[in-house]
């Protein structure tokens, strides 16, 4: 392992004001995000989406990183190179999803488990030949009364830690997300407290798996109300809480946090992130965004597959990329909006 070539690409992705787009989502999630706007889900639909996310005007400005999935890395864009040297041109440094979703996780009520550790190394080494340098695994937890279980949080943070280090060992930087999910009635407090020992337990594991924390990325999600919660938490609230929780968990040895946006508007999502920053001067990490459907939803919604909407569409992405990235800075506004 060198740990020269993990620390270039951290440096590269952990830049004040910008961020990263999460642009992995598997064939049955982008099947889900093209559905709504009559898009049908083949090979060239995807590639021709893809490029246009990726050829936006100005948005190395804003991205520093971008989380493909697999298909994409290889695939050619209308310009001849690949979609991955397309962003590697820009000085965007490209990522890969490794995981292979999620399958039950056995004696738990419906809980689950992120798979795909076997044949990671040999994934990662040829991953990297084609211009990856960071990776990408997420584990979901869903809260109830009763969950997640011990059992729940401790298979998962186990095979996150496995994962992060085989990531290192192959000279590819890992983003660790563990990801509780917005779905419920739960309150915020509630959040916090299942949060709180998701995060502990996911740091035990890699120091358990001997992670080198200063060559990671963690992708967590907000502390955040229940969606189906009556009592939804202000920005500040979340803000307030999220950053609290961090503090109690995340050693200050990683360089930087980057938020999933897990379901929350756009705007939300926005909002929280920059009071964060804002509300904070003494944070040891940088805060900055990982967002998928919040950078993208609006694209997507602009474009309806249509050529004629391409630059409408580039334009929205364009917007929310500036815009969170303010946000990484505590610089942004309603007003900007
Ligand atoms: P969302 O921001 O849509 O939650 O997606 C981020 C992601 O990468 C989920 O794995």
């Amino acid at each position: 392992m060198s740990s020269n070539e993990l620390q270039a690409t951290i440096q590269q992705i952990a830049v004040p004001g910008k961020g990263i787009l999460a642009a992995d989502e598997s064939m049955k999630t982008i099947a889900k995000r093209f559905a709504p706007i009559n898009v049908e889900c083949s090979e060239e639909n995807r590639r021709i989406y893809r490029e246009m996310l990726f050829t936006t005007n100005e948005l190395s400005s804003f991205i520093s990183g971008v989380i493909l999935f697999e298909e994409t890395l290889g695939q050619q864009s209308s310009s001849g190179d690949t979609l991955g040297k397309v962003l590697e041109k820009q000085g965007i440094v490209p990522g890969i999803k490794v995981d292979k979703g999620l399958i039950d996780l056995d004696n738990t009520d419906d809980e689950k488990v992120t798979q795909g550790l076997d044949g990671l190394a040999d994934r990662l080494a040829s991953y990297k030949e084609m211009g990856a340098r960071f990776a990408k695994w997420r584990a979901v937890f869903n809260i109830s009364d009763i969950k997640p279980t011990k059992r729940a949080i401790n298979t998962n943070a186990h095979n996150l830690a496995r994962y992060a280090a085989i990531c290192q060992s192959q000279g590819i930087v890992p983003i660790v997300e563990p990801e509780v999910l917005m779905d419920g009635s739960h309150t915020i407090e509630r959040c916090a407290k299942v949060s709180e020992s998701v995060f502990h337990l996911v740091f035990h594991h890699l120091h358990l798996q001997g992670v080198i924390l200063e060559h990671m990325i963690l992708k967590p999600s907000m502390i955040i109300s229940g969606a189906d919660c009556p009592q939804q938490a202000s920005s500040e609230q979340v803000a307030r809480e999220t950053v609290k929780i961090l503090k109690r968990t995340v050693p200050a040895a990683v360089p930087t946090i980057n938020f999933l946006s897990g379901g929350q508007s756009a705007e939300f999502a926005t909002e929280n992130l920059n009071l964060m920053n804002k509300l904070h001067d003494d944070l040891p990490w940088f805060l900055s965004f990982s967002y998928g459907r919040a950078l993208q939803a609006p694209c997507l919604d602009a474009w309806h597959g249509k050529d004629e909407n391409i630059a409408a569409a580039q334009e929205q992405l364009h917007k929310r990329s500036k815009l969170n990235a303010a946000a990484t800075l505590g610089e942004y506004s309603e007003g900007m909006e």
